[in-house]
């Protein structure tokens, strides 16, 4: 499963993005004969896979003709890219398509993507009736289609199938940034967590073709990427379907071959499929990042049997010692869930233990959030909203002792970063380590953007580190 955001800490004041104005690098040249169909403002909430199927949608877009612009207000098109992992924001694209009202009287066609526009399906149609197209995150390949018959007049149209086997490979890709390339290696879920939306937002899993992935890895560090994030909802499930049966392992080693590619990272791992040839390939290959984002969810055998995690602490806690008995230490983070129905106080002491025994680098949680479809909301979602709350506090100020305390023990190493940010301040720039570890630092080159240069940690704070520039 994937994260909002896998940042370990708030970024720098300006992230790259925002430094390159927003621009898209188009990263296989296409029929692009921009702005004659018109224009498009595309949002995207949610995970890195949403962020990248929104790169993928804005490439077919442009080779289409349509040309990309800043707001709403410009746009004939408005697409929305929809999260519904927890109620909050799924409520977030109600909310936001009622500001979206007005624009269809001035004549702009509203499209609702991704997993919302899959689990609400035409009810879309009837909450919103300003709204023309609804597509679900498992028929982006329907897309130019779906477009084709907005064009010739019709007023409504919805891609809600999730039984294609394809995955949604596109033509022309649009990337927000222009060293790091999103890559999908699989797409939906098989796993059927009892809490979670995703096999019924994304589908079944279908991984895509090793030597499609591979010749677009080539592809992207010709045109400059030197990091590749390779993404999938359990991406170390991945299957090769092609004859060469690629294992994941041997996919990355293959991928960090690639002439040009100096990073290679990969989330999210499932533990259930977490197995030691990925260790190996990580000691093995120094392009393959020193990170695995391992969710474990809780740290209760008997809440991780309610869940269908199908695996135990113990098994999990097998597959960390796997990583700490590694030649070079891993950074490891995780997500956990707090509040699930019938979690005891004594379980949620078994989630706090758990912290203090792996120690992680990072850490995402969430207040357990009933969804629809799910076989947890038969379950009686029985801890009240405060006592979530609680629960949650009392989880993160725990891991931010322990980021804390990790981080002090940083200082005065030093670290390889590649330069994503620079700060409105003079000299101040901020990067990742290849364990995913930001680090602000000072130095008095310009133009480090995009490069990878030696800092050494010289403070340390809960959420990032501090450092200057070693030359
Ligand atoms: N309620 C709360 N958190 C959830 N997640 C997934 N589904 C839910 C839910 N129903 C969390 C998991 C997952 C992360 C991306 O979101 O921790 O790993
Ligand atoms: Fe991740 Fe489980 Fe949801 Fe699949 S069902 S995306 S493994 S949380």
């Amino acid at each position: 499963m994937l994260n909002c955001d896998l940042d370990m800490s708030k970024p720098f004041d300006i992230e790259v993005e925002r430094l390159t104005g927003g621009a898209s690098y188009l990263t296989v040249a296409g029929g692009v004969d921009a702005g004659q169909r018109g224009t498009f403002f595309l949002e995207t909430f949610g995970c890195q896979m949403n962020d990248h199927d929104s790169e993928k949608v804005a490439g077919l877009l442009h080779a289409r003709g349509y040309q990309q612009v800043e707001t709403p207000e410009a746009a004939s098109l408005i697409l929305y890219n929809t999260c519904s992992i927890r109620e909050k924001a799924a409520q977030k694209v109600f909310s936001r398509l009622g500001e979206y009202r007005e624009k269809q009287s001035e004549g702009k066609v509203i499209g609702v993507l991704g997993c919302v526009a899959q689990q609400e399906g035409e009810e879309i149609f009837k909450r919103a009736p300003w709204v023309s197209l609804v597509c679900g995150s498992a028929s982006y390949s329907k897309l130019p289609g779906m477009l084709a018959q907005l064009e010739a007049g019709n007023a409504r149209v919805t891609g809600l199938d999730t039984d294609t086997d394809e995955t949604f490979e596109t033509e022309v890709t649009r990337r927000n940034n222009p060293w790091r390339a999103y890559l999908t290696i699989i797409e939906g879920c098989d796993k059927a967590c009892s809490y979670c939306v995703v096999p019924f937002t994304r589908g079944p899993e279908r991984s895509r073709a090793s030597d499609s992935i591979l010749r677009e890895v080539r592809q992207l560090a010709e045109l400059g990427y030197s990091e590749v994030q390779l993404l999938g909802q359990t991406v170390n499930s991945y299957a090769d379907p092609t004859a060469r049966k690629m294992r994941f392992s041997e996919l990355l080693l293959a991928v960090a071959e690639v002439r040009g590619i100096r990073r290679v990272r990969f989330t999210t791992s499932h533990p259930s499929d977490f197995t030691p040839d990925i260790v190996e390939a990580i000691e093995r290959e120094p392009k393959i990042c020193d990170h695995v984002h391992l969710p474990v969810q809780s740290g209760s055998t008997r809440v991780l049997r309610a869940m269908q995690r199908t695996y135990s602490r113990e098994e999990y806690l097998e597959k960390i010692a796997l990583m700490r008995g590694a030649n070079k230490p891993i950074g490891i983070t995780t997500d956990i869930i707090v509040g699930f129905p019938g979690e005891t106080e004594a379980e949620f002491e078994e989630t706090l233990s758990l912290l203090e025994e792996v120690q992680y680098d990072s850490m995402f949680s969430f207040k357990y959030s009933p969804r629809p479809n799910t076989p947890s909301l038969s379950m009686s979602d029985s801890i009240s909203e405060e006592e979530k709350s609680r629960r949650l506090a009392i989880l993160q100020e725990k891991q931010r002792e322990i980021q804390a305390a990790k981080n002090a023990r940083l200082v005065g190493e030093q670290f390889e970063v590649l330069v994503s940010g620079k700060s409105r301040r003079e000299n101040q720039w901020s990067g990742y380590t290849t364990a995913h570890r930001m680090i602000n630092f000072a130095s008095q080159e310009s133009a480090l953007l995009g490069t990878y240069v030696q800092v050494r940690v010289t403070g340390a704070g809960p959420n990032s580190l501090v450092g200057e520039h070693a030359v």
